[in-house]
């Protein structure tokens, strides 16, 4: 295959920013691909995307309103899926079936089954499934593993604390009438709040700099519940969570306590810290997306070491083989790494970075948080994944028949 040509499905906000990815790949002289098709039960948001696709890579793909019908229409080789949550499963395991490759959005399948179920489906059609995760990619973010893992200047982590307190108004026009917040405030579509949503690439964060999560104990609220006008769902109250306090156990020993809230009005805080035995590393940002934007350190003699220091430090003890394996073609853009990263896992049938099965360990941290909010005990992230635990996903599978 000289090149894949990708269908884009659901053409929403994030799927611009992945055009945003390919469009980068491009002017890094890299076109192992073609946008061939487009795909959104929305005739609307298709007709503007593919006047935007137009507009920035001057090709006119097929549209389709289905994924079973951009399956089968012989167009395109692997689809780009870019739905809302409960949407991902179905329209995934309909390419798969239909004998695409996929790249899914995080956070993968809505529930553990349904990650499963499309996991299954990859299986069965020996396709791949790559997931859209692109916090841990980026320079920044790489740059910091770099100097928590491989230089050490923390010494070995002991616990870390990540809070986030501010006041957010989830009855505000903008959110109860927004396609993108009509599926997001609903738990049988999107799965969970943030702890699902931004908080499937903070678990991806911690999982990839400390190791796997033993076990989480949680309590989730939901101060807020406007009601919502869904067009897949009719008119119901939010009913996902808008607070939440919870601690992680890792394998490895290191603790973690990660508690957010948009329903905190007052001084707003957000704060995520890393201490270990040599010193601390606080991130720049103040979202879920860990050190995306890099990070400082504190030593224990009281040193600062600044990321504009770590940085240099961290791209010359590169060499040239790890140089093109984490930022290929001299592309250090994170989402158009991801973009690169499913191409090509998909031109030599390798495995992406970030699997379904990977991601799925990493997702189960989120499920556990409600797991363990709605049995009101710690909860083993294993017994999550094994399905011996699901009082909080059991609603949702019931409802799409999963
Ligand atoms: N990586 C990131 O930083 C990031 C940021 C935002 C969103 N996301 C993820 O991207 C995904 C989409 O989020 P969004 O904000 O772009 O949503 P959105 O609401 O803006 O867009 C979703 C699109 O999917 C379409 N759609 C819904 N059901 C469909 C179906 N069955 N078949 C075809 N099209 C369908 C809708 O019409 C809509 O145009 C989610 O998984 C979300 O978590 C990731």
């Amino acid at each position: 295959m000289e090149k894949v040509r990708i269908g884009i499905l659901g053409t929403g906000g994030i799927a611009g920013a992945h055009l945003g990815g390919y469009r980068a790949l491009l002017d890094a002289g890299y076109d192992r691909f073609v946008l061939n098709g487009l795909c959104d039960k929305n005739a609307a948001r298709r007709a503007t995307f593919a006047a935007k696709v137009k507009e920035m890579f001057g090709v006119t793909p097929q549209e389709f309103d289905s994924a079973e019908a951009m399956a089968a229409s012989g167009a395109v080789d692997a689809a780009d899926i870019c739905t809302p949550h409960a949407f991902h499963h179905t329209t995934a395991i309909a390419c798969l079936d239909g004998g695409l490759d996929v790249m899914v959005e995080k956070p993968c399948g809505i529930t553990v089954k349904a990650s499963d179920l499309i996991i299954a489906a990859a299986s069965r059609n020996q396709r791949l499934v790559a997931v859209a995760e692109q916090v841990r990619r980026g320079v920044k973010a790489r740059a910091m593993n770099w100097a928590v893992n491989q230089a050490r200047m923390i010494g070995d982590i002991r616990f870390w604390s990540v809070v986030g307190f501010s006041s957010w108004d989830f009855a505000a026009e903008n959110y109860r009438d927004a396609y993108a917040w009509q599926w997001r405030l609903l738990k049988l579509l999107t799965g969970g709040g943030m702890v699902f949503d931004a908080g499937a690439h903070f678990a991806d964060m911690m999982l990839y700099l400390f190791g796997p999560v033993e076990e989480v104990y949680a309590r989730t609220m939901t101060y807020q519940q406007p009601l919502i006008q869904s067009p897949e769902l009719g008119a119901r109250p939010m009913d996902v969570e808008d607070t939440w306090v919870s601690t992680w156990k890792f394998a490895n020993g290191i603790v973690g306590q990660y508690s957010w809230s948009f329903s905190a009005p007052g001084e707003a805080v957000a704060t995520q810290i890393f201490y270990g035995t040599g010193g601390s590393a606080r991130d720049r940002g103040g979202w879920m997306h860990t050190f995306q934007n890099g990070g400082d350190l504190t030593l224990a003699d009281g040193t600062r070491r600044s990321y504009e220091e770590i940085e240099p430090m961290f791209r010359a003890q590169l060499d040239a083989t790890e140089r093109e394996r984490l930022f290929p073609h001299g592309v250090e853009n994170d989402m158009a790494l991801e973009c690169w990263d499913f191409i090509d896992s998909v031109l030599n049938r390798r495995r992406p970075e970030i699997s379904a099965e990977d991601t799925l360990r990493a997702k189960a941290v989120c499920l556990a948080i409600y797991e363990s909010a709605t049995a009101g005990v710690p909860v083993k992230v294993q017994d999550v994944i094994d399905g011996k635990v699901s009082a909080y996903q059991d609603p949702i599978n019931q409802h799409w028949g999963i």
